[in-house]
């Protein structure tokens, strides 16, 4: 009878850590950027965005946003060939919402350009994503418990991605 009720007590105070720890993920500044391409200029023709990339810093689970009148772009993620002619045979994705934002997953440079002719104008933009420096991991260890041995380690990772689902659904609901 004690035993069960000492387990379900630790299993209790686990959850509880969990959720805290949880909730300061989300508080600190760990969360995913979301870099918006242009500042306030946005993603349109006659910018030259190398002073803003040179202004920022990509680190993988971060977002890379685009925003745009939806007749006057959109974006096409292509290879170098075709960020420096403007092609798009070597597209693997395109958005044309006029609000897009693209999870930046992997560490390489990523090129992506406007594939309606602007990126004969400048509307194109290439970063370079780097991987996150060696992530402090968190360690709620519990003894004694009927999760015994129960050792919790919660990569920052998974908290980025958290924040970015966190950050995607709250865009997608126009609260942003
Ligand atoms: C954009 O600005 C950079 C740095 O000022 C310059 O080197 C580059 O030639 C410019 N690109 C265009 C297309 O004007
Ligand atoms: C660079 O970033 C800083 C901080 O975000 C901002 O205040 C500044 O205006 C930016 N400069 C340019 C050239 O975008
Ligand atoms: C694409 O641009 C490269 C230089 O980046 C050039 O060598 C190549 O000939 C161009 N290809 C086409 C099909 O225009
Ligand atoms: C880009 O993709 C095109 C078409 O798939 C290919 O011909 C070209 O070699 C690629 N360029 C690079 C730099 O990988
Ligand atoms: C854009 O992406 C969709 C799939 O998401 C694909 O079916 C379509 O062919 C792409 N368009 C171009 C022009 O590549
Ligand atoms: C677990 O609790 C018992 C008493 O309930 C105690 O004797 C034992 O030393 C504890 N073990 C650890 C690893 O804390």
């Amino acid at each position: 009878m004690s035993t069960k009720s000492s387990s379900s007590n630790s299993t209790d105070l686990i959850l509880f850590l969990v959720f805290i720890i949880s909730g300061l993920a989300v508080l600190t500044p760990i969360v995913a950027t979301d870099h918006i391409v242009g500042t306030k200029h946005g993603w349109n023709p006659g910018q030259n965005y190398t002073l803003w990339v040179n202004n920022h810093t990509f680190y993988v689970g971060d977002l890379i946003s685009f925003r745009y009148q939806k007749n006057q772009c959109n974006v096409f993620e292509v290879n170098q060939t075709g960020y420096d002619n403007c092609t798009l045979d070597s597209a693997v994705g395109n958005w044309s919402s006029g609000k897009d934002f693209i999870p930046l997953n992997q560490a390489k440079r990523y090129y992506f350009i406007c594939g309606n002719g602007k990126c004969y104008n400048g509307t194109k933009v290439s970063v370079l994503v780097h991987l996150l420096p060696s992530p402090p991991k968190v360690v709620v260890s519990a003894h004694n418990s009927s999760l015994d041995a129960a050792v919790l380690v919660v990569p920052q990772q998974g908290f980025r991605a958290l924040a970015v689902s966190l950050a995607m659904l709250c865009f997608g609901l126009g609260w942003a």
